[in-house]
């Protein structure tokens, strides 16, 4: 049997908050957020906010997350910050979220390199996947979902794949597209089929190591539902996570989950 690994919370802050309301909001967070050994938080500033965020931050209730960086490590790439930037400041780097995919028009090679360039460069990837609603109704959600893994992850070896963090984030359901709810009987079945996945791609051993959460309109009632399904380690949550009150009740319902898997484990 595989070691758990902690539950995760990230709080994907989007193009939100200027360097004083991310650091209001950091402030309030701290005297929420216990240093628990189960539950890791993970906030995700824009690229202005993460060197303020990172000197504020206790380090050992928070880890950081980028939103993005592009996959060459330097050179004449006017605007652009690399991964090799990234390095002491962030653990985690965002990678292929709907958000990039639509509206900046990234391609499938491009979160292919900009996984490749995070593992070189020692961060670790939260790659995004997920189907449109005309996908989902079309019946091709596993068509898409192997499409998109098994390019983001083709230039892994199994260890580094098993080391990537996927996040499993129907377009449909998050709250900037269509914001529907998904029943979490629904992100079962996909989980499971994104281990299958992985599995089939480097083994059985990677498929149940790399760690799959769920992210799309998870909200302080949803959460503890999301986070409780059977293979799923945690949550990407955006609209939620800048209000203080809600995140920290996803926060809470996370401790509580940990405890209760805890008690479990030891019976
Ligand atoms: P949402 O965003 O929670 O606002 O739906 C999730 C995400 O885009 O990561």
């Amino acid at each position: 049997m595989k070691k758990p690994h902690k539950i995760l919370v990230i709080a994907n802050w989007k193009m939100n908050l200027n360097v004083s309301q991310a650091s209001f909001l950091v402030s309030k967070r701290e005297k929420n957020v216990k240093v628990q050994k189960n539950v890791e938080v993970v906030l995700a500033p824009s690229l202005q906010d993460l060197q303020p965020v990172s000197l504020q931050i206790d380090r050992r209730k928070f880890r950081l997350a980028a939103q993005n960086a592009y996959f060459k490590d330097e050179g004449a790439y006017t605007g652009e910050v690399s991964f090799t930037m990234l390095r002491e400041l962030a653990h985690y780097v965002i990678i292929g979220h709907s958000e990039r995919r639509i509206y900046f028009k990234e391609s499938f090679e491009e979160i292919r390199d900009k996984v490749s360039a995070a593992v070189r460069n020692g961060i670790t990837p939260i790659l995004c996947v997920g189907e449109t609603k005309t996908e989902r109704r079309g019946g091709e959600t596993g068509q898409v979902l192997h499409d998109q893994i098994g390019t983001a992850l083709s230039d892994l070896t199994a260890e580094e794949a098993s080391n990537v963090v996927i996040a499993y984030e129907p377009i449909w359901a998050i709250s900037t597209f269509e914001g529907d709810i998904a029943k979490p009987d629904e992100i079962e079945q996909e989980v499971k089929f994104i281990r299958n996945q992985v599995a089939g791609i480097f083994g059985e051993k990677t498929g149940q190591e790399v760690r799959v959460i769920y992210g799309g309109s998870v909200d302080d009632h949803s959460a503890g539902a999301y986070m409780g399904i059977k293979g799923c380690e945690g949550v990407l949550v955006g609209g939620a996570s800048l209000n203080y009150h809600r995140f920290s009740k996803i926060v809470e319902s996370a401790y509580a989950l940990s405890k209760e898997k805890d008690g479990k484990e030891k019976r």
